[in-house]
C-alpha cells in the first residue's frame, strides 16, 4: 500500500487536496473462536494490513465516496441529511452506517466530506475487512468533526452498525481488536465485561502465518446468525436449572449435567464447544505469557478439532490448510481464524521452516481442492489511528 499513490488517486477523483488520512487494521483471533457472543473470552490481535481512508471537508452536507476496491461503484454520494442504507452499493453502507449512528446518538456532524478508501485486507477472506472500514470511518469522523468519543464508544457503536445497520449479529471481538490492537501485542479480551490485556506476541524464533482459503463465503452470515441462535435457545433452557446469563459462565466441569438438561444432541455440541474453547482460550493466554508456546499450539489444534467436530464452521478448505500444516516439521499449532466456512486459517510456524510449510500446503491444497490458497506472514499492529503524513495536504 503506498499512501502517496492514494493521494494521488485522491486529487483525480476529486479535483482536490485530501486533508487527512486515516487508518483501521484487519485482524487474526489467535484463539478463543465464537465465543464473544457468549460472554466468554477471545484472543486476536491487529495485524498491519487493513484500510486506508483521505478525507477532506467539505463546505456543504454532502459525502462523496469512494473505494479504490470497487472502483465500479464509481463516486457514491450521499447526503448528511439522508443516511439511510444504499440499496445498490453494498460496501457504502459501512461508513454510512457509522456516520448515522453517530449522529443519531448526538455526536454532531454538520458538514459533510469526500472520502477515498483504500484496503489492503483481502476481500472477503474473514480478517475483518467490514469492521476494519467500519472503524477507518469511526476514527476518520472523529477527527475531521472533532468529535468527544472514546475508543471504546466507537467500538461498540460499529458494533452495532454491524449488527443493526448491516444486519450481522456479530459479536465485539473484530471492533475491539481492531481499535485497541497495539505494535506486538495480542488482546486478551474478557467480552461479558471488556475488561482486557495485552499479552506480547513478539515471537523470537516463529512467525504467524496466515493461509487463505480464497473460498468465497455467500452463506457465511446466514449461517453465523444460525449458530448464535442456537446458542441462544441452548442458554435458554440451561438458565431453567443453573443461574447463569451467558454460555461463557459455564465450566467444562458442568457440561454432562448440561447434556442431560438440554436433551438435544446438536444443541449439545453447540454449547460444548463454546465452554471448552472458552477454557483453551484462558489457557492460551497463560501459556503465551509463561512462553510455553507448544501448548498454545496444541490448543490451537484442539480449537480447530471442536470447531470443525461440535460446532460444524470449518468445511473441506479449512480442514485441508490447518489439518494438513498440522502434520508439518516445525509447525507449532495451526486452526482457522474468525468466523469459518471458509476464509483464513492461521499456523505458527518455526521461521526456517515458514517457506517448506508453504510449499507444501499450496501444492496439497490445490491437488485437494482444485483451486489455489494464499499465503501472508502476519505482523502485529496497531489499532485504529490517524496517520500523519508529510505536508498532506499542502500539494
Ligand atoms: C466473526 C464475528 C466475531 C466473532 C467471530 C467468531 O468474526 O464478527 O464477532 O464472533 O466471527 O469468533
Amino acid at each position: 500500500m503506498n499512501v502517496n499513490d492514494l493521494k494521488k488517486s485522491f486529487v483525480s477523483i476529486f479535483n482536490e487536496e485530501p486533508e487527512r488520512l486515516f487508518f483501521a487494521p484487519g485482524r487474526i483471533n489467535l484463539i478463543g473462536e465464537h465465543t464473544d457472543y457468549n460472554g466468554g473470552k477471545v484472543f486476536p490481535l491487529a495485524i498491519t494490513y487493513g484500510t486506508y481512508a483521505y478525507v477532506k471537508k467539505r463546505n456543504d452536507k454532502q459525502i462523496r465516496l469512494v473505494s479504490k476496491n470497487f472502483p465500479q461503484t464509481g463516486i457514491v454520494t450521499a447526503s448528511l441529511d439522508h443516511l439511510e442504507k444504499n440499496a445498490e452499493v453494498g460496501w457504502v453502507n459501512y461508513p454510512l452506517g457509522v456516520i448515522h449512528y453517530l449522529k443519531e446518538s448526538g455526536y454532531m456532524i454538520d458538514q459533510g466530506f469526500d472520502v477515498l478508501f483504500e484496503g489492503n485486507i483481502p476481500n472477503g477472506a474473514g480478517l475483518s475487512s467490514s469492521a476494519s472500514i467500519e472503524m477507518a470511518a469511526g476514527v476518520m469522523a472523529r477527527g475531521i468533526a472533532d468529535l468527544s468519543i472514546s475508543q471504546v464508544e466507537l467500538i461498540k457503536l460499529c458494533q452495532r452498525v454491524e449488527n443493526e445497520y448491516i444486519g450481522v449479529n456479530s459479536g465485539i471481538m473484530d471492533q475491539f481488536a481492531i481499535g485497541m490492537g497495539k505494535q506486538g501485542q495480542a488482546l486478551w479480551l474478557d467480552c461479558d465485561t471488556l475488561e482486557f490485556e495485552y499479552a506480547p506476541v513478539e515471537l523470537e524464533h516463529e512467525k504467524i502465518l496466515i493461509m487463505n482459503t480464497n473460498k468465497r463465503r455467500e452463506l457465511a452470515s446466514s449461517k453465523y446468525n444460525e449458530r448464535r441462535s442456537e446458542c441462544e435457545r441452548a442458554l435458554d433452557v440451561i438458565k431453567e436449572h443453573v443461574d447463569v446469563s451467558s454460555l461463557g459462565e459455564l465450566s467444562v466441569e458442568q457440561l454432562s449435567e448440561v447434556e442431560g438438561w438440554l436433551g438435544d444432541p446438536l444443541l449439545f455440541k453447540r454449547v460444548k464447544h463454546v465452554v471448552t474453547e472458552n477454557e483453551r482460550t484462558k489457557q492460551a493466554y497463560m501459556s503465551l505469557k509463561a512462553g510455553d508456546l507448544e501448548h498454545v499450539g496444541q490448543l490451537m489444534n484442539a480449537s480447530h478439532q471442536s470447531l470443525k467436530e461440535d460446532y460444524e464452521v470449518t468445511g473441506e478448505e479449512l480442514d485441508a490448510l490447518a489439518e494438513f500444516t498440522q502434520t508439518l516439521p516445525g509447525v507449532i499449532g495451526a486452526r482457522m481464524t474468525g468466523a469459518g466456512f471458509g476464509g483464513c486459517a492461521i499456523a505458527i510456524v518455526k521461521t526456517g521452516e515458514v517457506e517448506n510449510v508453504i510449499k507444501q500446503t499450496r501444492r496439497n491444497y490445490q491437488a485437494q481442492i482444485g483451486y489455489g490458497a494464499d499465503f501472508y506472514v502476519a505482523s502485529v499492529g496497531d489499532g485504529a489511528k490517524e496517520i500523519v503524513v508529510e505536508g498532506a495536504g499542502l500539494g
